[in-house]
């Protein structure tokens, strides 16, 4: 992060020097002894954050504030104020400044105050960069990544689309795969043709062969009139056999078959029907183990495999997690009509750091159900699952994962573990018992409540009910 620009307007000298000296090292200060002057610096160059005397000679605050938010709208502004024109003060909120500072004040507060804004301003640009990224990706525009293995199955994806050949899509649950199967016929020449979806785990399988192929009338009992199926209804289209695994022996046989001669056979009808239609597999299982051990034929497996799309769990490409976690943050907000704007840095981490076994399904909704607790526009570490907040492992992620972050990343995800490693060991040696855990920590009370609310450790969690 590079050092924060902040600029103060005060016509006093020694409020100048004051924050000169109050802000230190962590920022680059400017200094301005009247409104104009600062108009003039503003017009030059751009602040994180302006702090500014309202009354003063020149130009006053309030001038200060617009050109400020003229020259660059991210940049927060800070009044200061006698109390005389406190009621300014909460005009110039109105009108966009972050906070006011009553003189006198305690440098200290101002500090925070400062603090505070930038941190702000930084969460923002955070937010802004993500929907930028979001907008910018590659591809199908509704499947979101940006990880080097996206960008593999993003590029296998459209090949599969060109051309009208079979594709299994292989992955996890929730990776996907029917998303892609989705925009892959959406994307290919049958696009104005029909999309089919079966569900073939779903089938009871004495009803699978007549559901794909259909019947005769009369073929089987129940069977009133003739039927088309799923295969014709797809025809000049594409048919989605989602859980392909789960194809009873006997229907594989004949799947096998009509992919082979592009022909299927109604049941209880001698006479074949021609088909036009691409088939999009998908299957969580390891088809080829699946074959090997006698439950999946392998003249099908060699069939399906023409065209593999592996979907890469999201623990193996954690650097999508933010560009998601942003994505269903702006898709959940306006269905539930919320303005939750950004994640706290430490939710953010948790949500990369976390293993997801339920993949982008789980994310997703790991995003909607925080939008709906949260009480304010950012999304905190305690809005999140319990499983999230829990330290991951050692506290250190494994290797491929860490090389995959900025130094500074891995240093601060370690470090959040191991606080929350820390408070939890602490809570539970003094059952739940914040005075004395302080004490054995070395710190004051307060200073470990806030520690405890940053990392969503709740004392109560940790008192025995008796
Ligand atoms: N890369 C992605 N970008 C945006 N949304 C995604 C992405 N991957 C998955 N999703 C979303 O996650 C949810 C789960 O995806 P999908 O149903 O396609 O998974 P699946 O692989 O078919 O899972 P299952 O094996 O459990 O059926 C869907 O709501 C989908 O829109
Ligand atoms: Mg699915």
């Amino acid at each position: 992060m590079s050092t924060a620009k902040v600029l103060v307007v005060d016509d006093k000298e020694n409020m100048l020097k004051l924050f000169g000296r109050i802000l230190g090292d962590g920022y680059s200060v400017t200094t301005a002894s009247d409104g104009a002057r600062a108009l003039a610096l503003l017009a030059e160059e751009s602040f994180d954050v302006v702090v500014t005397d309202l009354r003063m000679p020149g130009a006053d605050g309030f001038q200060v504030l617009q050109a400020t938010k003229q020259r660059s709208p991210e940049t927060e502004v800070i009044l200061m104020t006698a109390y005389a024109s406190v009621s300014d003060a909460v005009e110039a909120i109105r009108q966009g400044a972050y906070d006011y500072l009553q003189k006198p004040f305690d440098p200290d507060a101002a500090v925070l105050v400062v603090a505070r804004a930038l941190e702000r301003k930084r969460l923002k640009e955070q937010a802004a960069s993500l929907r930028r990224e979001v907008q910018g990706v590659y591809g199908f525009a509704n499947i979101i990544g940006k990880s080097p293995r996206m960008r593999d199955a993003f590029q296998q994806i459209e090949q599969a689309a060109r051309h009208d050949i079979t594709v299994l899509l292989l992955g996890e649950t929730g990776t996907g795969k029917e998303l892609v199967a989705r925009a892959t016929h959406y994307a290919s020449a049958r696009k104005d043709g029909p999309f089919v979806p079966v569900n073939c785990g779903a089938l009871p399988s004495d009803l699978v062969e007549s559901e794909l192929f259909g019947h005769a009338k009369g073929a089987f009992t129940g069977a009133a009139g003739a039927k088309p199926g799923l295969f014709e209804e797809a025809q000049g289209g594409t048919l989605f056999l989602d859980e392909v695994g789960e194809l009873p022996l006997p229907v594989q046989v004949k799947l096998n078959r009509a992919l082979q001669e592009r022909e299927i056979r109604r049941v209880g009808e001698n006479a074949p029907t021609k088909v036009n239609v691409r088939v999009i597999a998908a299957t969580h299982r390891d088809l080829k183990a699946e074959a090997q051990a006698g439950r999946f034929r392998e003249d099908l497996f060699y069939r399906l495999h023409v065209f593999p799309v592996l979907l890469p769990p999201l623990r193996e490409r954690r650097e999508d997690v933010p560009l998601l976690a942003a994505h269903f943050l702006a898709k959940h907000c306006k269905a539930y009509q919320r303005e939750v704007e950004v994640f706290e840095p430490e939710a953010l981490r948790a949500l990369v750091g976390y293993s997801w076994p339920g993949n982008v399904r789980e994310l997703e909704n790991v995003i909607e159900r925080a939008i709906a607790v949260t009480a304010c526009k950012r999304i905190a570490l305690q809005d999140l699952p319990a499983e999230l907040r829990e330290p991951q492992g050692q506290g250190t992620l494994p290797a491929e994962e860490l090389a995959k972050m900025s130094y500074r990343e891995a240093i601060d995800s370690a470090r959040d573990a191991a606080s929350r490693a820390y408070l939890v060991a602490l809570l539970r040696s003094t059952g739940g018992n914040v005075t004395r855990a302080a004490e054995r920590a070395v710190m004051e009370r307060e200073s470990l409540h806030r520690l405890l609310r940053k990392f969503g450790v709740r004392s109560e969690d940790f008192k025995s009910d008796d």
